[in-house]
């Protein structure tokens, strides 16, 4: 079973997002693929970098998303993301030093991802459709 198995209850039914989100849970996967064979080697940190970039990127979108319609749950959520992202660094910068990291790095991150797209993205999927069946 792969370490970030898609489920249709995460579709926001925003297309770009969808796409996004999909894609993240990929990465999470051929990171889990990578740590299969290997803690440390150049697959993990190629894995794991582009995990962090796409993760940015990602963030960026919906951030973007966020103040273009002036959602008033930005600012925790935007701090959510940077949580993220902070994580995701001390793992670079461990394996950077050469330092292992394990299969509980996509567990983790596949349960964050999970949690945060049901919880946290939906609340502000729910207000950029109601506020666009606003006259
Ligand atoms: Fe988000």
């Amino acid at each position: 079973m792969p370490a970030a198995q898609w489920n249709s209850r995460f579709e926001t039914g925003i297309s770009l997002i969808d796409a996004q989100h999909q894609s993240l849970f990929e990465a999470v996967n051929r990171l889990a693929t990578a740590l299969g064979s290997d803690s440390v080697g150049e697959g993990v940190k190629e894995s794991l970098d582009f995990l962090a970039q796409y993760t940015l990127d990602h963030f960026r979108t919906e951030e973007h998303f966020m103040r273009e319609m002036a959602y008033p749950g930005l600012v925790p959520h935007v701090a959510e993301h940077a949580r993220l992202i902070n994580r995701v660094q001390v793992l670079q910068a461990r394996l950077a030093e050469g330092q292992p990291i394990t299969r509980d790095v996509t567990t983790f991150y596949a349960s964050w991802l999970k949690h945060h797209i049901c919880g946290t993205d939906m609340a502000y999927v729910r207000f950029m459709k109601g506020s666009q069946q606003q006259p």
